[in-house]
């Protein structure tokens, strides 16, 4: 089963064969460069150090060069996410004989495919470089195009990502790595147990001669056959619609999300990939709410914040992958754009600067999916409501530390925006009680 997952990713990504031992994305990474290391040095060319990363490549592939022992140079982007191609050119120059890689991500971590990615790795093989294609975004290529075809010599995939094991969590996650039948002599082996022959394509089987990277012979296999079913049940065109899925869903939130925010980079034609930075600055800049407080006010509507203030700092960098569906989408977007209409409510001087729902956020009352009351919105029948109004309208900053049990227990009506007797022992009472059960949810089954 293990080989035949590794002949299917190598087919999907066309590459010509894959190793299967690392148990993340970065350290198939750091085995994809010492492969590259190594190739270098077999061929007298150890001297090849240095490791240009575009500043749209994503935030481990930097980390993963410098454990390998390469020296990075960073290439600039230009004003729509892509690879400055002159700035490219000019380090390539500078770094001649010791040029041993490039990493790119693709589509990178600007939430663009690269027009130019194939002049890119041209450029970089010409020059005597490898090319590394981050192909942790393959949630956004698969069936469509193929990193091992547009001019990349190695790749990891995240099958954490792109093949149906949950990203996040605390794994266990795997992330092959996926070279030219050149690298495969470089691959990590092991010792002990791994099988020494892999397959390559049109080879017959070759040993994977490089060094371990992962105490396990195979990583973490308890999850490939997760993985081995999902390309079993999908097929072709099945994956190929799951990418379709991925960046429809992407360009559908950063349309809509573009009534209220800026999208800070698409394509020419207007569109991004997988993903799309939303840029929060320009917001922050008119209305004095940081990417911090909508995330915080994110909470308020259960959701947690997407990555913030990265590749970018001030945005959100939103992934919506091909697993939500629209009606999950279309609630985190009209957080987001009830978000966008309170702050308003801020600059128009309607709450003030220092008593509106951006002080002290998280507040209680909503649950999971948003169908309580926000406290701002619902006049305030909530108990997080009431509690907005003992803490003063909204709750200052400066008494978010403050137990709300206490804050109530101990007499509101001193406080200000509070009117009428207050029922403090029963809201103080109702705040010690477990959440209510939920009511069904009909999409609970995914
Ligand atoms: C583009 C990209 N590259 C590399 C990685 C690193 O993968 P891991 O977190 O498994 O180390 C990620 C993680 O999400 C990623 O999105």
């Amino acid at each position: 089963m293990i080989a035949q997952l590794e002949t299917w990713l190598a087919d999907l990504t066309g590459y010509d064969t894959v190793s299967l031992q690392p148990n993340a994305g970065s350290q198939g990474e750091l085995a994809g460069l010492l492969a590259i290391r190594a190739y270098h040095a077999s061929r007298g060319e150890s001297g090849r150090e240095v490791c240009l990363v575009p500043s749209s490549a994503h935030g481990t592939n930097a980390a993963s060069a410098v454990i390998a022992g390469l020296r990075v140079v960073v290439v600039a982007s230009d004003a729509r996410g892509n690879i400055d191609l002159d700035d490219l050119k000019q380090k390539i120059k500078d770094h001649g004989d010791e040029l041993a890689a490039i990493m790119i991500t693709y589509p990178s971590t600007h939430g663009v495919y690269e027009e130019e990615v194939r002049t890119v790795c041209e450029l970089v093989h010409d020059a005597g470089g490898q090319v590394y294609v981050d192909g942790a975004n393959l949630n956004a290529l698969l069936q469509v195009a193929r990193p091992g075809e547009f001019g990349g010599d190695v790749s990891h995939l995240n099958l954490h990502k792109t093949f149906c094991i949950p990203h996040g969590g605390g794994g266990p996650g795997v992330g092959p790595v996926a070279a030219k039948a050149h690298l495969a002599p470089f691959l990590p082996g092991h010792p002990a147990i791994q099988q020494e022959e892999h397959p390559v394509v049109g080879e017959g089987n070759r040993p994977h001669g490089g060094a371990p990277v992962s105490q396990a012979p195979y990583g973490s296999p308890s999850i490939l056959p997760i993985t081995w079913t999902y390309i079993r049940l999908m097929g072709p065109d099945g994956l190929r619609h799951a990418t379709g899925a991925a960046v429809l869903a992407a360009n559908y939130m950063a349309r809509r999300l573009s009534e209220a925010y800026e999208i800070l980079y698409t394509g020419e034609n207007g569109l991004v990939a997988h993903e799309c930075i939303v840029d929060l600055r320009p917001f922050t800049a008119r209305t004095g709410i940081t990417v911090d407080d909508v995330a915080k006010r994110l909470i308020d509507y259960g959701f947690h914040a997407p990555t913030m203030s990265f590749p970018v700092a001030g945005t959100f960098m939103i992934e919506p992958t091909e697993s939500e569906d629209l009606a999950e989408i279309d609630r985190f977007v009209d957080a987001m754009l009830m978000i966008a209409k309170e702050a308003e409510e801020v600059v128009s001087g309607t709450w003030p600067v220092d008593d509106n729902p951006w002080w002290a956020p998280p507040h209680r009352g909503i649950d999971r999916r948003g169908r309580v009351d926000p406290p701002v919105l619902a006049g305030d029948r909530s108990v997080s409501g009431q509690l907005d109004r003992a803490r003063g309208r909204f709750g200052a900053r400066q008494r978010t530390d403050a137990d709300p049990v206490q804050v109530l227990a101990a007499g509101t009506a001193h406080r200000p925006g509070l009117r009428g007797p207050q029922p403090r022992a029963h809201l103080a009472a109702r705040l010690r009680e477990p959440l209510a059960p939920r009511e069904p949810d009909p999409c609970e089954h995914r």
